[in-house]
């Protein structure tokens, strides 16, 4: 199979799978197109959208000019980009079809004299990601002329067996360095910007562990319910869609040490082996919550069992609070709380970083005697993206009054507008960069993590929407947290 090296020939086929599903128009053809536009790769990309639609290369393009559109992007491309370079294949279900498909790649890959590079993005419901890969590796397309590369939509399984299965399948027909699996979080510029703060500022890795570290929180909350997305939610919950991944990314992110370079394989070595090394959730550590029907941002919103298309006696958890510890010399000992929720009073996505508070108390005049804040560190990753340090200074006057003050680095005052995460991923899959991926042992590690809890026979508890999650038991106190912080 191809060896995959950076600073190859990019002119490649982009070939995505539900190529006019929801993921391609809200976001797969606007993050292209923007790409395109940014780098000036408009000639090296051409794009194949390939599903059962009824559609041609003419009907495709209208489509997919509307899809800019609506996701605020101008239609008319660098050159007329989209009339140049966008096609559409019909799939049926049969294997027959594939054949017909690799004789159009072949036939697009000769009208634009492209060299057989081709990315083949799965686009589609995790249902059909075997037989796609299947029938991709039985039309002998695994392997091109050029590079081939796969990329998988998550959820990549839905527990520790069916990733299992699912890699095993993949590595039939694919090998590893060909496969990127998406996790779009990683693509969130912040979340990358995490390794960057960590590792070029040894100020704060000096004070990034037990020794000085009290607790670590990782909030990711929505205002959103479930939308148009019963049939799958229903299914998967909080715990399967946004911890086993998006959490558990951040989560390795801020735990891992230091690599020896910022080298893909180096990066990802690192962050496996801090989700191998965190200790097995105890049932009482993880509390389930659904919402009911509440009030956000001033508008009624219904109960989750009252959602289209949701069982009204649905036991699926919206809510999810865990309390888990890294077992490494690092951070023995230290909590990590995670929360991740829809329907609370706002989108947030956060990592909050409390430190020990001083060892002795010596401000005998301070009016709250000796409880004081700690300093707390607050790395927003979305909406309002940026860092916040939390520390304690004398307020004017006497009696003697410490208070909390902050000092704010903002991504947007400083850069402006952050692009979509799916560009950067994108990008790298054309560059043939895997280190925003998930490897094939971290994907299965994060399931062993998650798998003992994914079906606990356990409470879940009501919460109001618009609220930080179940009123008659607080997430944080059944932790053990003291408070959950949030950046206010
Ligand atoms: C997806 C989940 O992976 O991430 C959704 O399936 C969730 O349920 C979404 O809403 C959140 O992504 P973001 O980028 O809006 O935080």
């Amino acid at each position: 199979m191809n060896a995959i090296q950076k600073g190859e020939d990019l002119r490649h086929l982009f070939v995505i799978f539900g190529g006019t599903g929801d993921l391609a128009r809200r976001k797969l053809l606007p993050s292209m197109y923007d790409l395109v536009i940014e780098t000036g790769i408009g000639d090296d990309c051409v794009i194949l959208g390939v599903g059962s639609g009824d559609f041609d290369d003419e009907t495709y393009r209208a489509w997919a000019r509307e899809a800019l559109r609506d996701s605020g992007v101008s239609d008319a491309g660098p050159d007329g980009w989209i009339d140049g370079n966008v096609h559409f294949e019909h799939l049926d279900r049969d294997a027959t079809s594939f054949d017909s498909l690799q004789r159009r790649i072949e036939a697009i890959e000769e009208q634009h004299s492209l060299p057989g590079n081709r990315a083949f993005y799965l686009a589609v419901p995790p249902s059909s990601f075997p037989s796609t890969i299947d029938r991709l590796g039985e039309a002998d397309l695994a392997e091109g002329p050029g590079w081939t590369r796969l990329v998988i939509e998550k959820p990549f399984g839905t527990d520790l067996a069916s990733a299992h299965e699912l890699n095993d399948l993949v590595h039939r027909w694919f090998d590893e360095p060909q496969v990127y699996r998406i996790d779009h979080y990683l693509g969130k510029e912040t979340v990358q910007n995490l390794l960057t703060f960590r590792f070029s500022n040894p100020m704060f890795e000096s004070v990034w562990n037990r020794d000085r570290v009290e607790s670590i929180e990782i909030t990711v909350a929505e205002d959103l319910g479930i939308g148009t997305r019963a049939g799958y939610y229903e299914t998967a919950g909080a715990l399967r869609d946004m911890v086993q991944n998006h959490l558990t990314q951040v989560l390795a992110l801020v735990a891992m040490e230091p690599p020896i370079s910022f080298d893909a394989e180096q990066i990802r070595n690192e962050k496996v082996k801090v989700i191998e090394a965190i200790a097995p959730i105890q049932p009482d550590d993880v509390v389930f919550a659904q919402y009911e029907a509440g009030v956000i941002h001033g508008q009624s919103v219904p109960a989750y069992r009252a959602e289209d298309g949701v069982d009204p006696e649905s036991a699926t958890p919206t809510f999810v609070g865990i309390r888990l510890e890294v077992d490494t010399w690092r951070w023995q000992g230290v909590p990590f709380y995670l929360r991740s929720g829809k329907r609370l009073p706002q989108r947030l996505t956060q990592i909050a970083v409390t430190f020990r508070r001083p060892p002795l108390c010596i401000f005998h005049g301070h009016r709250d005697g000796c409880d004081i804040d700690p300093n707390v560190l607050l790395i927003t990753l979305q909406p309002d993206e940026g860092f916040t340090l939390r520390f304690n200074v004398k307020a004017p006057g006497e009696p003697l009054m410490i208070e909390s003050q902050a000092l704010r680095f903002s991504h947007d005052d400083v850069y402006g507008h952050l692009p979509e995460a799916y560009r950067a991923l994108i990008q790298d899959v054309i560059e043939g960069d895997q280190t925003l991926f998930v490897r094939a042992d971290e994907a299965e590690a994060s399931w062993h993590v998650y798998d003992p809890i994914l079906d606990l026979d356990t409470d879940i508890y009501p919460y109001e929407a618009g609220t930080w999650g179940p009123a008659v038991l607080d997430p944080s106190l059944a932790l053990g947290a003291t408070s959950w912080i949030a950046d206010d």
